[in-house]
């Protein structure tokens, strides 16, 4: 049978966090063989956040070159930067004629960041979803692996697939979300009540991925937890459960197995550990990225690769939808 295609994207908005990999990129790492894998920075979507143009443009390359190191194989997948390849632009605004301002409305994220960022609530922030939209519908993707953050984005799209194709004719595929059973949602080590995210303001709570191992562990011992004790899984210990998730996702481990470990240990111990493992997995691939951002000239040799071929499939798709609508 033929492969499916998979499809997701990160933005370049900060440096890249254990969320992010544990939530997605890890696991995009691993569908290269089975799955015909197409990986994009999503560069358009970072500039409804205000970015200083020079750290943008190294937020970016730095993004690329991690993503290699974290195993993402441009002999096996394509891994392009999206604002290289003009038919997401293209896509997006057509797109947007057939997305409502309602639905827009409903979606968390933008109430979130307009929250967060009340001085610039732009058009782009709004209609950030038709534009993730275009990006997975123009390959054809049957499957988004992504954390649990973007379910609500994932649905929109599938709806605007679906009312694109009900008024034409068959079009685009109807992508489905993937969302890994553990990590799906890495929270903030210093409020477990919040995502932890790129561009969270509170650093000790966002362990980074190129953080140095003292500063890694520095912020597993600081965790917030609670004051039972006792290593177990259970509502209301959100903090401990955030461990234990990350734990489990690196270990491979089960909370049973977890439980058993630690049993008759305190806290202390078990966010010892639980640095440890993270540092031990950050290692060769912080060795890696540090070999592939000196060697600036093969990076940008493979960007620019994988913008053409990625242009060539987009484009088709972008020609049929312009044909359909009557262009
Ligand atoms: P961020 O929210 O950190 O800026 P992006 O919006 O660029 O990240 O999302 C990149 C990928 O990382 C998406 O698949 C998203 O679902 C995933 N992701 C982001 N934050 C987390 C998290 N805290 N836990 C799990 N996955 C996450
Ligand atoms: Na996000």
């Amino acid at each position: 049978a033929e492969k499916k295609t998979v499809f997701s994207a990160i933005q370049p908005s900060g440096s890249i966090t254990l969320g992010n990999f544990l939530g997605a990129w890890r696991g995009c790492a691993a569908m290269q063989d089975e799955y015909r894998c197409i990986y994009a920075l999503a560069d358009l979507h970072t500039i409804t956040v205000r970015q200083e143009p020079a750290k943008f443009r190294k937020n970016t390359l730095e993004a690329y070159a991690l993503l290699l190191a974290f195993g993402i194989d441009v002999e096996k997948s394509l891994f392009f930067i999206q604002s290289q390849v003009p038919a997401h632009a293209q896509l997006a605004w057509v797109l947007n004629c057939y997305t409502q301002f309602g639905e827009l409305s409903r979606m968390t994220q933008f109430k979130d960041k307009s929250a967060k960022h009340a001085d610039n609530i732009n058009a782009g922030l709004f209609t950030y979803p038709s534009l993730m939209a275009a990006d997975i519908l123009l390959y054809q993707a049957d499957l988004v692996p992504v954390g649990i953050d973007q379910k609500q984005h994932i649905e929109l799209a599938r709806n605007i697939a679906e009312r694109f194709n009900a008024l034409y004719s068959p079009t685009f595929t109807v992508p489905e979300g993937m969302f890994p059973k553990t990590g799906a949602k890495i929270m903030s080590l210093q409020d477990p009540a919040k995502k932890m995210s790129k561009s969270d303001d509170n650093a000790n709570g966002c362990v980074y991925v190129l953080d140095t191992p003292d500063d890694i562990m520095r912020k597993f011992k600081r965790a917030v937890t609670d004051s039972e004790a006792r290593v177990h899984y259970a509502e209301g210990k959100d903090g401990i459960n955030n461990l234990m998730g990350i734990y489990a996702v690196l270990t491979g481990k089960s909370y049973e197995e977890i439980e058993r470990e630690f049993e008759g240990k305190g806290y202390g111990d078990f966010k010892e550990a639980v640095g440890q493992t993270v540092v031990e997995e950050l290692a060769p691939i912080q060795e890696k990225f540090r070999r592939l951002i000196d060697s600036k000239d093969y990076l940008e040799a493979c960007y620019r690769e994988n913008a053409q071929k990625a242009t060539a499939i987009a484009q088709r798709t972008l020609n049929k939808v312009m044909k359909k609508v009557g262009f």
